[in-house]
C-alpha cells in the first residue's frame, strides 16, 4: 500500500481538494493546480468567494486574476461549496480558520466542521492534510477519531497530516511555493505520502516525525515573533523613559553580525497569525498544569502598545494646548501591515476606539481598505487631499504604506505621530533628531 501509495501520489493525475479559499487556501490552489497532473477542487461554504473563482477574478490580494482565469480556462480548477464533492478528491488540504473565542481561547469549530464534511465523504486512499494553525495535539485528538469512525484506519485506509501553510501576505521573495514547508503525520507511513505528494508543487519539504511536532513548530515559529516584537516594544517603551530613541539603538544592535535578530516596535500585533497564534500554545499547555510565561507577557506588552501611541497623541496635542476631546484626529493605515488589505486584529481599531472614548472625531485613509465594518458602522477611507491632511489637529501614521508621500504629510500635518518610524525610513529631511521620534511634528 505504502509504495503504490507514493508513488500514486507523487507521479499519478491527482484531484486536490482545498477546503476553504482565503488568505492560504487561495494561493495553494493556484501553485498546485500549475503542477503538472493536479486538478484542484477548491471547497468553501461561501458562495460569493465560489461565485468568484469560477468567474476567473481572485479576491486574495497576492493571487493575481489572471493566473485564476487561466487555470479555470485550462479546466485545472473549480470551485464549488458543495461538500460532498470531497468525495472525487484524493487528497485534501483544510485551510480553515482558526480564530480565538471572545474569552480568547481556541475556537475548533471550524475545524470540527471542515473534519465533519471530510469524514463524510472519505474515500479510501485519501490524503487528509491540516493546514490550519492549531494546538499540538489537535490532528490526532480531534481530527482522527472522526475520520476513523468511517470504520477507516490512518496509516492503512487513508493518511493523515498537518502540515502548516507559511504564508506571508504581500511579501513579494517569500510564496507559497518557495517556502520550505513543514509536514508530520499521525504515522510514518501519512508523513512518507503527504512529503511526496507536497514535493510536486512546494520547492522543499521538510518532514518532521509526527504531526504534533508540526503542530508545535508553527506555534514555535509565531510564538518567537510575537515574543521578539514584545521585547522590542518594551525596549521602545524603557528607550522613552530614559529619552533614548530606539529605532537608533536597534539599528546600533544590528551592526552585530551574529547573535541579534532585527525586530522593529511599533503600534501593536496584528494579523490573523501572531496575536492569535500563541494562544492556542497557553490553552493548550493549561490542560496540562503549565502556564506559558514568555507568551502572555509577550502578549500584556504588545497589548499595551495602542495606549502608548494614543499616550504620544496626547502629548503631541498637549504641545499646542490642545485636547483630545474634540479634535480631529487622522489615522494613517489601518491594515495590520504594510501594503496588505488585511484588517484582521490590526492595532488600528484599538488606537481609534481609545481616541474615539477620549472624545476625538476620527477618521482614517488606506489605500488598500477603501471601507471597514466596527461595531455595526461602517467607515471609509477619506482621500489624502491638502485639505485633510492640513485640517486635521493631528495625523497617525499606524500602518506605513509605501505609497503615501510622507513628505508629504509632515509638510501639511499640524501634528504628526509616527508609530513605524516610516517618516525617517522615507529618508525625508528636516525630521527632528531627539529621543522622542514617535512625534514627528507637534
Ligand atoms: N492569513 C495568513 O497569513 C496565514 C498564514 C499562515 C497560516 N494561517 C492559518 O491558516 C488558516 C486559514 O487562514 P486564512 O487567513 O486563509 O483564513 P480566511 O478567513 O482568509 O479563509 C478561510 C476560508 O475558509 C472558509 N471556510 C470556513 N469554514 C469552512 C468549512 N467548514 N468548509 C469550507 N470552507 C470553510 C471561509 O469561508 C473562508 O473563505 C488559519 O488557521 C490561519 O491561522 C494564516
Amino acid at each position: 500500500m505504502t509504495t503504490s501509495a507514493i508513488e500514486r501520489f507523487s507521479t499519478g493525475d491527482i484531484t486536490l481538494g482545498i477546503v476553504g479559499l482565503g488568505y492560504v487556501g487561495l494561493p495553494l490552489c493556484v501553485d498546485a493546480a500549475q503542477a503538472k497532473g493536479i486538478k484542484v477542487l477548491g471547497l468553501d461554504l461561501k458562495q460569493s468567494v465560489v461565485d468568484s473563482v469560477n468567474a476567473g477574478h481572485s479576491h486574495i490580494q497576492d493571487v493575481p486574476s489572471t493566473e485564476v482565469a487561466r487555470l479555470r480556462s485550462e479546466g485545472r480548477l473549480e470551485a464549488t461549496s458543495d461538500m460532498s464533492r470531497l468525495a472525487e478528491c484524493d487528497a485534501v488540504s483544510i485551510c480553515v480558520p482558526t480564530p480565538l473565542s471572545k474569552t480568547r481561547d481556541p475556537d475548533v469549530s471550524f475545524i470540527l466542521a471542515a473534519t465533519e464534511s471530510v469524514a463524510a465523504a472519505l474515500q479510501p486512499g485519501q490524503l487528509i492534510v491540516l493546514e490550519s494553525t492549531s494546538y499540538p495535539g489537535t490532528t490526532r485528538e480531534i481530527m482522527l477519531p472522526a475520520l476513523e469512525r468511517t470504520g477507516m484506519r490512518a496509516g492503512e485506509d487513508f493518511f493523515l497530516c498537518f502540515s502548516p501553510e507559511r504564508v506571508d501576505p504581500g511579501n513579494p521573495t517569500w510564496q507559497t511555493k518557495n517556502t520550505p514547508k513543514v509536514i508530520g503525520g499521525v504515522t510514518p507511513v501519512c508523513s512518507e505520502v503527504g512529503a511526496a505528494f507536497y514535493e510536486r508543487f512546494i520547492d522543499t519539504m521538510v518532514p518532521v516525525s509526527s504531526a504534533e511536532a508540526a503542530e508545535l513548530t508553527k506555534i514555535l515559529e509565531n510564538t518567537f515573533r510575537a515574543v521578539n516584537i514584545g521585547l522590542v516594544n518594551e525596549t521602545a517603551i524603557i528607550s522613552d523613559r530614559l529619552g533614548v530613541d530606539v529605532w537608533e539603538v536597534i539599528d546600533a544592535a544590528a551592526t552585530k553580525p551574529f547573535g541579534f535578530m532585527k525586530f522593529t516596535p511599533g503600534p501593536g500585533l496584528g494579523g490573523h497569525c501572531i496575536p492569535v497564534d500563541p494562544h492556542y500554545l497557553s490553552w493548550k499547555m493549561r490542560t496540562l498544569n503549565y502556564k506559558t510565561r514568555f507568551v502572555e507577557l509577550a502578549s500584556e506588552i504588545n497589548a499595551e502598545m495602542p495606549l502608548f501611541v494614543v499616550g504620544k497623541v496626547r502629548q503631541a496635542l498637549n504641545r499646542s494646548r490642545k485636547a483630545v476631546n474634540g479634535s480631529r484626529v487622522l489615522l494613517l493605515g489601518v491594515a495590520y501591515k504594510r501594503d496588505i488589505d488585511d484588517m484582521r486584529e490590526s492595532p488600528a481599531l484599538d488606537i481609534l476606539k481609545l481616541l474615539e472614548a477620549d472624545g476625538a472625531e476620527v477618521s482614517y485613509h488606506d489605500p488598500f481598505v477603501t471601507a471597514f465594518k466596527e461595531d455595526d458602522r461602517e467607515l471609509e477611507s477619506v482621500p489624502l487631499t491638502d485639505e485633510v491632511l492640513s485640517e486635521a489637529d493631528a495625523v497617525v501614521i499606524v500602518t506605513d504604506h509605501t505609497t503615501v508621500d510622507y513628505g508629504r504629510v509632515l509638510r501639511l500635518s499640524k501634528a504628526l505621530v509616527d508609530a513605524r518610524h516610516a517618516v525617517k525610513a522615507a529618508g525625508i529631511e528636516g525630521v527632528p533628531v531627539g529621543p522622542d521620534r514617535w512625534i514627528v511634528k507637534g
